[in-house]
């Protein structure tokens, strides 16, 4: 494991809650049902090496891993509390799982060593210029023809996520999501990407992007 010192924010702001975080996700935010849509999108193959970025407590990792068992999965956070319940998970599960702790921005692996990246909510925890670095990263690491698929918080297409946009703009790191930019900034350093649908979640409007390395 690699460890690395910068700051993050936790998965739901402040540590106390995360025992809270998997019950959340699956009854308020309905994570299975897009993590399910974004590995569909991602056509994952035998032999494939994939990396979910930011994976939290594991359960993108462990689904693709469930879903392609022969593909290698690959998950790093820099939250190490929320590693070990990933790992916990993948254990009992009998989806093995290599996790990783460290940062977005300065990945641990080699250049062209993942054929699909993938990210589920966790690019608004960064700000613009570590969503910058963290683009080039994701670049760095897929192999030519790589893709790149992430669901994270986007411009509001609903009523309901147009009237939540200006409490969301609260927060810095969403602001860049909200404005409907991560295609511009994870497509600067060479992917083709696009958005290819919503979500909607009680926490605002999703948005599925994806990204190839031409
Ligand atoms: C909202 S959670 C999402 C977790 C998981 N992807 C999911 O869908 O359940 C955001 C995660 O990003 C991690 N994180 C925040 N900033 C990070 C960074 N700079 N590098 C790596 N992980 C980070 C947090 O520790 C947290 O686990």
């Amino acid at each position: 494991m690699t460890e690395t010192k910068q700051d993050y924010i936790p998965a739901l702001s402040y540590r106390f809650l995360t025992p809270f975080y998997d019950f959340i996700q699956k009854y308020i935010v309905r994570d299975v049902r897009y993590k399910t849509l974004l590995i569909e999108q991602a056509k994952i193959q035998p032999g494939h090496h994939v990396l979910d970025l930011g994976c939290g407590t594991g359960t993108l990792a462990i689904m693709v891993k469930q879903s392609q068992p022969n593909a290698e999965a690959f998950g790093l956070d820099a939250d190490p509390d929320m590693l070990k319940v990933a790992k916990q998970k993948s254990d009992e599960k009998h989806a093995p799982v290599t996790f990783d702790v460290g940062f977005t921005n300065l990945l641990p692996y080699p250049d062209a060593s993942f054929d699909r990246v993938m990210s589920t909510i966790m690019i608004h925890h960064l700000k613009t210029p570590d969503k910058i670095r963290t683009a080039k990263e994701v670049f760095r690491v897929l192999k030519p023809g790589g893709e790149l698929h992430i669901i994270d918080f986007g411009k509001p297409t609903t009523i309901y996520g147009k009237l939540l946009g200006p409490f969301l703009h609260k927060f810095e790191e969403a602001n860049d999501n909200i404005d409907g930019k991560l295609p511009e900034i994870f497509g600067a350093p060479g992917l083709k990407t696009e958005i290819l649908g919503g979500f909607w979640t009680f926490f605002g409007d999703l948005a599925f992007l994806k990204g190839v390395k031409r």
